[in-house]
């Protein structure tokens, strides 16, 4: 099992940088994934921890043996890594079979004849392909090809296994069901895997470690609960699907709760969490779902109750999205439908008045 240390990592062409000082650790068989937009350096972090791409600055280390440091000058190449890679695209070979495929990487590495057919069956095995070793890979379905290309990257049993948006191209259903085996069979090898993808749950489905990148740069590192449930920063929070991202100002801090200034002049109350400073302007995150919503039926307001006015109603299946004036801003809320009668909500239209509840433990307070 393959240790990876990662310290001062750039990556420029010509004059266009494309990761600045990227630092990261992982463990002996952690999954760790890199999780951000299209174009935020996803593949050419992957590529150059896989030996496909060198790196302009810093160094890769696999336990003690530096991989790649310019400073240094030293490069080790793929093929001496002892790692298996999975591509979006399979890049499998059309014209050979399922089992010389899967061989590839043996052969390249001139393993005895008998040895190499023990580890391909072996590796066809686990991936339930046991019986396709002599089929012709381009008769078989996206979902088999894809199988293949994970047996030929665990055949030569690597200490590390590098997965580039492998699930993309399947369809929805098949994704989900490649995304619960690939993270089985990972665990089942106990290899380390470094695996890309745009897909926020994708990457919490399967990972023990996140990390967020935007533009080359780690926006956080964190277990799929940190991240999902404390973003440090507006763009995490809108990358994991915070609906609502509100603007305000810190008024008082303090470990246990703080207290923020919101652009429509309200008061609101907040989780501590990390610290901030007094006077400085902090992006206010809410899941719709966490939003409580009630018709305004009385004029009574305890604190983090806020007057809205309802702009839209959207039915969702099990639950209705509602679109509201409030503080200042617009405020997203869920309402399951079973709940909407108990709310008042049941006819709520455009126009009418509502009470948006806020429990401090629900509205998370992050970098601008
Ligand atoms: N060979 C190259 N020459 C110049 N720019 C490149 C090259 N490869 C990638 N890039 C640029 O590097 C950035 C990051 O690309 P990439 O790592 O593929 O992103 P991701 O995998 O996150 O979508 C993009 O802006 C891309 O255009
Ligand atoms: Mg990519």
């Amino acid at each position: 099992m393959t240790d990876i240390h990662i310290r001062s990592l750039a990556k420029s062409y010509g004059s266009k940088s494309i990761i600045d000082c990227l630092e990261l650790d992982v463990a002996e068989g952690e999954f760790l994934t890199l999780l951000g937009p299209s174009g935020c350096g996803k593949t050419t972090t992957l590529r150059m921890i896989a030996g496909l791409e060198k790196p302009t600055g810093g160094t890769i280390r696999f336990g003690d043996r530096i991989v790649a440091s310019p400073d240094q000058n030293v490069f080790v190449a793929p093929e001496s890594r002892n790692l298996g890679m999975v591509f979006q695209s399979y890049a499998l070979w059309p014209h050979m079979t399922v089992f010389d495929n899967v061989a590839y990487p043996l052969r390249m590495r001139r393993a005895a004849k008998r040895d190499i057919a023990q580890k391909v069956q072996d590796a066809l095995r686990l991936v339930g392909l046991a019986d396709y070793a002599d089929r012709s890979v381009s008769m078989l379905s996206g979902g088999q090809q894809q199988r293949v290309s994970v047996a030929r990257a665990v055949s030569a049993h690597p200490g590390l296994l590098l997965f580039d948006e492998p699930l993309s191209n399947l369809d929805a259903k098949l994704r989900a069901s490649m995304r619960t085996e690939l993270r089985a069979l990972q665990q089942r090898l106990g290899i380390t895997a470094v695996y890309v993808t745009h897909d926020q749950l994708e990457a919490l489905a399967m990972s023990d470690r996140v990390l967020v990148m935007n533009k080359g740069e780690v926006m956080q590192i964190g277990t799929p609960a940190d991240i999902f449930r404390q973003p440090r920063n507006r763009f995490v929070a809108d990358f994991v699907g915070f609906e609502n991202l509100l603007t305000g100002t810190v008024e008082q801090y303090g470990p246990d709760s703080c207290a923020i200034r919101m652009n429509g002049g309200q008061a609101l109350k907040a989780k501590g969490g990390e610290p901030r400073a007094v006077g400085e302007t902090v992006c206010v995150a809410l899941r719709a779902s966490r939003v409580a919503l009630t018709a305004a039926t009385s004029a009574d307001r305890a604190a983090n109750d806020f007057d809205a006015t309802i702009e839209a109603v959207a039915f969702l299946g099990d639950t209705q999205q509602f679109n509201l004036s409030c503080l200042g801003q617009t405020v997203v809320a869920t309402v399951p439908v079973a709940e909407l009668g108990r709310a008042g909500l049941a006819e709520a239209r455009p126009g009418d008045s509502a009470v948006v509840h806020l429990s401090p433990d629900e509205v998370i307070v992050t970098a601008a």
